[in-house]
């Protein structure tokens, strides 16, 4: 997690932008799921003028959070795949899910306060590598204390993440994640998502695919319809 200072003026003119491009859609379209930007065609905000500039911010920290994993990135090209806004109403939610399209996920809050009302970002980890006792982290009066703090509470079975106004969140486009209710009847809850995708550098730079797959640029794209044409 990174808590970047955003500049107010910029904040107002990317919450008005985000309105203009959500129109008159509130919902995805069930009345109890927050509008994505990702199944309303707007799903290339880092191509839109008002972000580009914040969103190559948001992918430097990208870079940084590779190297703090021990990349190498002379060995890979990291790629914005898709960058989308979610806008969450009174009541709100997203429901449990994942990224498989992508390997790494971000989420940038344009507001909120810490507190969480507007809807805590809720992960689910994949394994409960520390519920030493199968059934542990149900509760319900087990040996877990119920006062421990939920950060030192390794074998809870999920974490939270509170939206702040200019707080980058990345995580493993593998994680399952959710966002609970928005609780705030005067607030929309505002965020950008990102997902993100590791590949090797372009053949003709050197780039080789031991593991990762090869560069975009470097594949073919084949017309089903007709297997001849190119
Ligand atoms: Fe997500």
């Amino acid at each position: 997690m990174v808590q970047l200072r955003p500049d107010p003026l910029d904040l107002a003119l990317q919450l008005q932008a985000i309105r203009e491009l959500q129109g008159f859609a509130v919902s995805n379209p069930d009345p109890g799921c927050a509008w994505t930007g990702d199944l309303n065609g707007v799903w290339q905000l880092h191509r839109h003028p008002t972000f580009a500039s914040l969103i190559s911010t948001l992918t430097g920290h990208a870079a940084a959070y590779l190297d703090g994993l021990g990349f190498d990135q002379t060995q890979l090209t990291l790629h914005i795949q898709r960058c989308w806004p979610v806008v969450s109403e009174l009541g709100q939610v997203v429901g449990r899910h994942r990224h498989p399209n992508a390997h790494l996920s971000a989420v940038y809050y344009l507001n909120g306060d810490g507190s969480g009302r507007t809807g805590c970002l809720r992960f689910f980890p994949p394994h409960q590598v520390n519920e030493l006792v199968p059934g542990l982290a149900v509760g319900h009066g087990g040996p877990i204390r119920a006062d421990a703090p939920a950060t030192t509470r390794w074998n809870a079975p999920w974490f939270d993440v509170a939206p702040r106004a200019g707080l980058l969140v990345l995580f493993p486009a593998s994680v399952d994640h959710a966002v609970l209710d928005n609780d705030e009847p005067n607030d929309s809850r505002f965020s950008i998502s990102l997902d993100l995708v590791l590949t090797a550098p372009p053949a003709a730079a050197g780039g080789t695919a031991e593991y990762l797959a090869p560069h975009p640029s470097d594949w073919l794209a084949l017309h089903v319809d007709d297997p001849l044409r190119e």
